[in-house]
């Protein structure tokens, strides 16, 4: 990590900042650099921030360092598009350094006020020694921009959590309902954490309303990145504990990005169900929503995990965003489909009849779909498929030594994404249960130069996860080691690139 405790002036921190992504582009080695999906121009990204629709185009914000590929004081990144497919980076949208921010522009989101594009985030600053997170201040900031690119910063906001004992106290994310905005953030007192809900007219002065959630015994110690929306006539808070415990195939990430369905009530407290994690991938934190030009809500996340291993560190950028992802909700779960705005990125289609597996076929290369930015449309038929693996392998080598695993498990009855053998860096499971009788399961994959994402067609479940392949390895393949069942490819694409 490089801090600095003494940035530059901001107007100089900016030109800086924007300078060195100039000068480290030309020096970004592009193996792992995805084609389709917003990653930062060079340097580090993590979170999501303001994903809001302004002025006829999508906005969408990011944590960012740009002289480093490793976390660091954070910056806002910028990047714009009309389609949610063609991206434009933009310059660095906040930096900074002044007494309110000095160590950290972090987390928060945008909404827009009449003709004027706000943002609202965290000014962190570290009282003690860089990094020691016993001894931090975090403020809520507002700054604003008449152009959507230039912002002016409008200082603090929000002085003080509720609680004066509360430090860790970040990642506002504000919507309009009726004659007020709300504000929702996550803090953590002691190792309860909690969420201040606040309501304001002018987006400058707060009331606090109440603590919407608190969490309890195993609920872990701080939930960060809240968000609260209405969706299919319920309440959905969606959050990132930190702190949770793994329980058999469940959270077995270090942070996790999840819900819980329910109902704010008259006196601001939210009740609900159990915490749901969003994506059963390795790779999804710190999701942000936001609602689309025709109302539709869209998640966005981070594709990476805190600690993960991050080869493209040494590639001088570092951290994805997911794809745009449309919500729904379905008998008290949230469903998840790529946004529909994405069949826009296929290109040549490339199967004429579909490609098929048996249960007990083997191994078998299907050429035609070499490639590191694709999109499949895969079936899989599970009658009579009791014992044994199905599915397919993609990112595969000549020799077969690498490959990623996507199969179901009918001994386990999951659907498994396997990357132990997916390349630099990482390794490890991650499944979903599919349950008894099911006898069919259509996918959509998209893969792209590092990643991986898969959508269950009727949307209840997707996995998403980072791979680092080597650049030859193209291959896709299908597996057939089951006493029963079939795969099939029934359609595939080739991905336009549209970010270099
Ligand atoms: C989540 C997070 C936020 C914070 C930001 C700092 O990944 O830890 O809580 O605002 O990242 O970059």
């Amino acid at each position: 990590m490089t801090l600095t405790m003494q940035p530059p002036s901001p107007t100089l921190a900016l030109d800086l900042a924007n300078h060195s992504l100039n000068e480290v582009s030309s020096r970004l080695v592009h193996d792992y650099r995805p084609g389709y999906h917003l990653a930062p121009r060079a340097g580090w990204m993590n979170d999501p921030n303001g994903v809001v629709y302004f002025r006829g185009e999508y906005h969408v914000f990011y944590q960012h360092h740009p002289f480093d590929p490793s976390w660091g004081p954070m910056y806002w990144g910028h990047a714009k598009s009309r389609d949610l497919v063609h991206w434009q980076h933009l310059p660095i949208a906040l930096e900074p350094g002044d007494e309110f921010d000095r160590h950290g522009c972090f987390s928060g989101s945008a909404v827009v006020c009449g003709d004027t594009l706000v943002l609202l985030y965290t000014g962190h600053t570290w009282l003690g020694e860089v990094g020691d997170e016993r001894s931090i201040r975090q403020v809520q900031c507002l700054a604003t921009s008449d152009d959507g690119v230039h912002f002016a910063k409008q200082g603090v906001v929000i002085d003080a959590a509720p609680d004066a004992a509360i430090m860790h106290f970040r990642d506002p994310k504000v919507w309009r309902e009726g004659e007020y905005w709300y504000l929702i953030a996550g803090a953590r007192l002691g190792d309860v954490p909690l969420l201040p809900l606040y309501r304001s007219s002018d987006l400058r002065t707060w009331e606090f309303l109440a603590y919407a959630s608190r969490g309890g015994e195993g609920d872990g110690y701080m939930w960060e990145c809240p968000d609260l929306f209405r969706l299919g006539g319920q309440d959905v808070l969606l959050y990132s504990p930190q702190g949770m415990q793994p329980d058999g195939f469940e959270r077995l990430n270090k942070f996790h990005t999840g819900y819980r369905v329910g109902q704010l009530d008259s006196d601001w407290r939210f009740t609900g169900g159990p915490f749901i994690e969003l994506d059963n991938g390795h790779d999804f934190y710190a999701a942000q929503t936001q609602l689309a030009a025709d109302g539709r809500r869209l998640v966005w996340a981070w594709l990476d995990m805190w600690d993960s291993p991050m080869p493209s560190k040494a590639h001088h950028w570092c951290g994805m965003l997911g794809l745009p992802r449309e919500l729904e909700l379905h008998d008290g779960r949230l469903h998840s489909f790529p946004a529909r705005e994405l069949t826009a990125l296929r290109q040549q289609a490339l199967l004429v009849d579909e490609s098929v597996c048996d249960g007990a076929g083997g191994w078998r290369r299907v050429p035609e779909l070499a490639g590191d930015l694709l999109e499949l449309e895969v079936r899989l038929d599970l009658r009579g498929c009791t014992q044994g693996q199905l599915g397919l392998a993609l990112r595969c080598s000549d020799d077969g030594s690498e490959q990623t695993r996507l199969y179901y498990d009918a001994g386990l009855q999951r659907l498994v994404l396997d990357r132990d053998r997916s390349g630099a860096g990482v390794d490890g499971q991650r499944s979903v249960a599919l349950g008894a009788g099911q006898n069919s399961l259509e996918l959509r994959v998209f893969l792209d130069r590092s990643s991986i994402e898969v959508f269950a067609a009727d949307g209840s479940f997707s996995l998403s996860s980072r791979l680092y392949p080597h650049p030859t390895s193209l291959d896709v393949g299908l597996l057939g080691y089951a006493d029963g069942g079939r795969v099939a490819i029934r359609q595939a694409w080739r991905l336009e690139a549209q970010i270099a």
